[in-house]
């Protein structure tokens, strides 16, 4: 790199030692001027004073090599400046950290705008479910999981549907293949609700029990504005001693007035499950018109939210195969089930159940 610089000399005399020489001090100090940091002030050394390559080296091997007798001296002396100039830049450019043409091209433009960092947030779904489980959870409740890839049996024949029974038919079930040399009761599928993580929870743990089970639940529905195959349940299970329908109806009482307002009233119609008898549908005033009547409500000035009723004695003979405790004649308690979607759209106001899952940013960043 360095050896075409170093022209060859045809004249030792004074002058053209002088300009030769002046020459390659003006090269070193431009050089050293336009260092940045610690690898180009090496750069620099190896350039200038490498032992086999440095331009030093050639001016030595070149000049001083090929110089008449009466001339070495002289060439010699300029030599040695040289080489002591170029060691003081180096010096210089080591101490001195970057120049000022490197600080230059480091620079920060304060005028130009910044980068901005976004702030992570809860997702609306998440957001909600918490709230929900921290409204029962003030009320003693523990918070439990299960499986999403549950048995048949407990997500269907443990919560009181027999094989076949046409229970089964309202929760279009998405069933894991190549199941067929198993029984019934040990086939994979995706759980439809939560409420199998109800049984599991009674197997380990004796009653008292209660607890809120929060998780994600599978549907081979199609999507539309209020459906999706993928959402999210959050199911209560309550088992004691003397539990009576008014707990129930206190609970969930209370539960949708502090998440939906201190002024919302409730209401349970007869329903059906096949886990809970007698089973009923939580319906809330509207909270679009207070009640009086409106599109959201259909003009009935209630909204139905929720599932629920007392466990029937049928579940409690499951529980009791691992814990003898669940016997129906000492014991009873009661069940609940809402979809967090429904939850979340109502108290946010949102229209269309694809949004929560679109990731679009526009949308999650009004729930920071
Ligand atoms: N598992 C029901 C469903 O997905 C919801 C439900 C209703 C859960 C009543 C319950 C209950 O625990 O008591 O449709």
């Amino acid at each position: 790199m360095t050896t075409e610089i170093i022209p060859t000399l045809s004249s030792f005399d004074d002058d053209s030692l002088s300009n030769a020489f002046a020459a390659l001090e003006q090269q070193a100090t431009a050089n050293a001027a336009a260092l940045s940091g610690p690898e180009a002030v090496e750069a620099f050394r190896l350039e200038w004073l490498g032992r086999k390559q440095g331009r030093l080296n050639d001016v030595s091997s070149r000049w001083l090599k090929a110089a008449p007798p009466e001339a070495k001296k002289s060439l010699g002396q300029r030599f040695n400046a040289l080489k002591q100039h170029v060691e003081s830049l180096l010096e210089a450019a080591a101490g001195a950290g970057p120049s000022d043409a490197a600080l230059a091209a480091e620079a920060i433009d304060i005028t130009l705008p910044g980068t901005r960092r976004l702030t992570g947030a809860e997702h609306p779904i998440t957001k909600t479910l918490n709230e929900i489980v921290s409204v029962f959870a003030a009320l003693g409740y523990s918070v439990g999981v299960g499986p999403e890839v549950e048995t048949d049996f407990y997500n269907f024949e443990s919560m009181n549907f027999p094989p076949g029974h046409p229970a089964r038919d309202t929760q279009d079930t998405l069933v894991v293949a190549a199941q067929e040399r198993r029984s019934q009761r040990d086939r994979l599928l995706l759980r439809t609700h939560t409420s199998p993580v109800q049984m599991r929870t009674m197997e380990q743990q004796q009653p008292p029990v209660r607890i809120v089970i929060p998780g994600k639940v599978h549907r081979n529905d199609a999507a539309d504005a209020t459906h999706s195959p993928i959402f999210h349940q959050v199911e209560g299970l309550c088992v004691d001693t003397n539990i009576t329908f008014s707990d129930l109806k206190g609970t969930l009482d209370h539960a949708m007035k502090a998440l939906f307002g201190s002024s919302v009233k409730t209401r349970f119609f007869p329903s059906f499950f096949p886990f809970t008898e007698p089973s009923a549908d939580v319906q809330i005033s509207c909270i679009f018109c207070g009640g009086k009547g409106c599109r959201k409500c259909k003009q009935s000035g209630w909204i139905e939210l929720l599932g629920c009723g007392m466990v029937d004695p049928a579940v409690f003979a499951f529980a009791q195969e691992k814990q003898p405790a669940y016997d129906p004649k000492k014991i009873s308690g009661f069940a609940f089930g809402m979809g967090v979607e429904r939850i979340a759209m109502m108290k946010y106001g949102i229209s269309e159940i694809g949004q929560f899952y679109a990731g679009d940013m526009r949308f999650l960043g009004q729930f920071a």
